[in-house]
């Protein structure tokens, strides 16, 4: 189906669980489909629960609060260089600029000079080593946002330093040895072998490939950048408006730069304007400065970032570089593979080990690989450091493997997806991942047989090859890619999360939970759950910022897990006031509590309808609670972080894609002609939320894959492309003509929200199908004997690169 028939059915407020399937049909049965919808709040699509507010501007995003009076306002002072020292700095010069009130330094930080999540070695401002050009080395504040930035210009020219030789790369990294956190290691043979073992099995298999790529780095380019806004309180209390998927976590890290306690500092995000990952460990540099500027100068001070000095202070997706070693037989089947990935962590941990982690734990994607042994290197370099986003390192692991089985087709002459289907997950011996997780929900097969059947595979493969028989300079390719995608945070403890719940005595209820919004329906779906829960209307639940005043100690809104953990959080709080009330209902009306019936806004007892409000009433004068706390931990989790053996992932999410692509084999020009996804979500809880993180996420990872390119200049280390104008993300204009979205009919086998399934992250993984429609379209060229050595992101740079070595042989 495609996007305009979603919208269609949006606006008419259908709920459309399964709504792919027989279109006609379910236009023509609303009456009954309404009549369900009366009472079932979750499976139905909802508009985004700001929608409204989004479209007509008036959504509250950090900056669009209203300033307080004396507010200053901050701007950073950067290195000029990628390596060395700091010497000395000129800042009488930059307090004497017009409406410059004060210079912060690193001496100034009354608390820990570290905003490092995992590890305590990322400097809030420079400690005299300078790791990477862009680095804030003081903070400006002044009068006006215009003046700070003038005055922090002056960096270039007051800061005196001795320059090193800097670190770019993943390899010089790896060849030296630079890591930010020890080396990963994870072995599996079914066999019982060793490491060497493996390699010995390798070189005896029929067939043999060796081989290395290249993956490059991602810009979230989230449109509302970095931003903090800190209000000093009384005492020690400092207020920060900050726009983070990571309340708690800013909380602690600003509490120990100013030296006071957790309880002093409320940190508070209404919702971000995309983050992507990118807002979870790295918006902490700028709560942290905006504090102590504001401590300092007993202010409030919004430090806001220009677009530029957030891509040269800020990291992103983690590049790659992988070299792999692989056995396989006639078939296709992989026999056993040796990998070794090099991440480009930057200059410090933050959430590289994590990502790693996710890498060597996905790098099977949908396969069984019987025997295997990886590496995972996290190479240390003088750049921005590298952090989430969506995926968090399991795109780059699937992506080797995927690279692997396309060029194993290729060689043997094999369709790709006739070899992928050779490598599924199966039962019984075949669904052990290398991490030693039971595959247990495997649905695969089946969705990829829908998919190829949907989407019309086979006669469009004929087509392609009729196509490229008769054309010498446009070349098609067409691709199918499978995702398997595991949902939980890997750090078992991270997996809980809290709610709460208050229902008002006009029968109106607020719920508040550790969940961040970021555009992606969290707050929607949260919503739909407890107004499912307590029978009513979703117009009587309204949802209020994520605040750490409220719900303590929470996790970042992270691998996927957001509906999933605070969804079921906030179930439970809910349940706890339904459960009250009807116990309170049955006392006045007779029968049981059990028999209580909440549904349409009405409470059903004791052959009874009462209204939802004056039940709600009736109870507060019995003096019944009217709100609640929900709590959840995600059950039967393990994970054992020296061996990366254990169960990792509640379960799994699944989805593949068809893409077809044109390339102008002279220019290296190509466009996607059409795209099918089919996806898993489980049983939905917003159909049309989860499509449009479907949209959003392939064609998000359709960029990365594709044209994001990031350029350091390979001496200076100045990141090159650090602005729109030459870092190109998709447009409209990217999306495909024929864009059939589906979601896969199913449930949860696991006893999540609703047996829904999380969906923010596994769609970024669908557009493989597309970097790999483009390499089929480039094998033609050579007659599909070569495989061509195309990297990523597939410019038309690296197009046309790859074309040269397949014309070459
Ligand atoms: N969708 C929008 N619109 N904006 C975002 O910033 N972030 C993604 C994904 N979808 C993001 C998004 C990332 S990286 C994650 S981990 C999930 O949303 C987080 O939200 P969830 O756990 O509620 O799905
Ligand atoms: Mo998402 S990368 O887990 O914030």
């Amino acid at each position: 189906m495609n996007t305009r028939v979603a919208e269609e059915l949006l606006r008419k407020g259908e709920p459309f669980a399964n709504y792919q399937h027989n279109l006609k049909a379910r236009f023509n049965a609303t009456a009954e489909a309404n009549a369900l919808s009366e009472g079932v709040r979750v499976g139905v699509s909802r508009p985004h629960e700001s929608a409204e507010l989004h479209v007509t501007g008036t959504a509250t995003y950090c900056d669009d609060i209203a300033e307080l009076t004396g507010t200053l306002h901050c701007a950073l002072g950067l290195s000029p260089i990628a390596a060395g020292k700091l010497l000395a700095s000129d800042l009488a010069a930059v307090r004497a600029m017009p409406g410059v009130v004060r210079v912060f330094t690193a001496a100034d930080i009354p608390g820990e000079n570290n905003c490092g999540s995992v590890l305590h070695d990322d400097p809030i401002l420079c400690d005299g080593e300078i790791r990477y050009l862009g680095q804030p080395v003081f903070a400006v504040v002044a009068e006006t946002r215009d003046q700070a930035r003038r005055a922090a210009a002056l960096a270039k020219t007051v800061l005196k330093t001795e320059a090193a030789e800097p670190v770019l790369t993943p390899r010089q990294a790896h060849e030296q040895q630079r890591y930010v956190v020890p080396p990963m290691q994870l072995t599996r043979s079914v066999s019982g072998k060793d490491e060497a073992g493996i390699r010995a099995a390798i070189e005896s298999a029929p067939h043999r490939l060796t081989g290395s790529l290249d993956v490059g780095g991602q810009e979230q380019f989230y449109l509302e950048g970095q931003i903090s806004y800190a209000l000093p309180k009384e005492g020690d209390g400092m207020h920060i408006h900050c726009s983070t998927q990571h309340p708690s976590e800013m909380q602690f890290l600003v509490a120990h730069a100013l030296g006071i306690q957790a309880h002093a500092v409320l940190v508070e995000c209404r919702r971000m304007g995309g983050g992507f990952g990118g807002k979870e460990s790295q918006s902490a540099q700028f709560a942290c400065i905006a504090a102590m500027a504001a401590r300092a100068l007993n202010r409030p001070v919004k430090l806001r970032l220009d677009r530029d000095d957030d891509f040269m202070i800020t990291g992103r997706r983690h590049g790659f570089w992988y070299e792999y070693d692989v056995g396989y037989d006639d078939a296709g089947h992989i026999l056993g593979v040796t990998l070794q990935m090099v991440s480009h962590a930057g200059h410090s941990a933050d959430l590289s080990a994590a990502v790693m982690t996710r890498a060597v734990c996905h790098f099977d994607n949908a396969y069984w690989l019987p025997e295997v042994a990886m590496h995972g290197f996290c190479g240390k370099t003088n750049t921005q450091s590298n952090t989430a986003f969506r995926g968090f390192g399991g795109p780059q692991g699937a992506i080797c493997v995927e690279y692997i089985l396309d060029s194993i087709a290729r060689t043997l002459g094999k369709d790709a997806l006739a070899v992928r289907r050779a490598n599924f997950y199966g039962t019984s011996e075949r669904n052990v991942t290398p991490y030693r997780q039971t595959v247990t929900d495997n649905i695969i097969e089946e969705l990829v047989d829908q998919l190829e059947v949907s989407s019309d595979y086979q006669a469009r493969r004929a087509e392609v090859a009729a196509f490229n028989a008769g054309s010498e300079v446009l070349k098609r390719g067409l691709a199918l890619t499978p995702v398997k995608f595991g949902i939980s945070f890997n750090v078992k403890h991270l997996n809980q999360a809290g709610a709460l719940v208050h229902v008002y005595l006009d029968g109106s209820i607020l719920v508040n939970h550790g969940g961040t919004e970021m555009g992606q329906g969290l707050n929607t779906k949260v919503a739909q759950v407890v107004a499912h829960e307590l029978g009513v209307n979703f117009e009587r639940v309204r949802m209020s910022a994520t605040d750490t005043s409220k719900v303590a100690n929470t996790s970042a809104t992270a691998a996927s897990t957001g509906a999933d953990l605070n969804g079921k959080a906030a179930q439970d709080a809910a349940r706890q006031i339904r459960e009250r009330l009807a116990a309170n209902v049955a006392q006045r009306h007779g029968g049981t509590a059990e028999d209580v019936r909440f549904a349409n806004d009405k409470v059903l007892a004791n052959g009874k309808e009462l209204d939802f409000s004056a039940v709600v009433a009736d109870a507060y004068l019995d003096r019944v609670q009217l709100w609640s706390d929900g709590f959840y931990a995600t059950p039967g989790l393990s994970w054992d972080a020296k061996t990366m053996h254990g169960r990792p992932f509640y379960y799994y999410a699944y989805g593949a894609a068809v893409s077809e692509v044109v390339v102008d084999t002279l220019t290296g020009e190509w466009k996607l002609l059409r795209a099918d996804l089919l996806h898993d979500v489980g049983q939905s809880l917003n159909p049309a939320v989860d499509i449009g993180q479907v949209e959003g996420g392939f064609i998000q990872g359709m960029g990365w894959m594709t044209m994001e390119e990031l350029v350091w200049h390979p001496k200076s280390g100045l990141l090159m492309t650090h602005a729109p104008s030459t870092y190109k993300i998709p447009t409209a204009n990217d999306c495909p003509p024929v864009f059939n979205v589906k979601l896969f009919e199913g449930r949860n086998a696991e006893d999540a929200i609703h047996r829904s399934k999380a969906v923010g992250e596994p769609p970024l993984l669908l557009p493989f199908s597309v970097f790999f429609a483009i390499r089929e379209a480039i094998a033609a060229v050579g007659s599909h004997k070569v495989n061509p050595p195309l990297q990523a992101p597939a410019t038309s740079e690296a197009i046309l690169r790859a074309i040269t070595a397949v014309q070459a042989g």
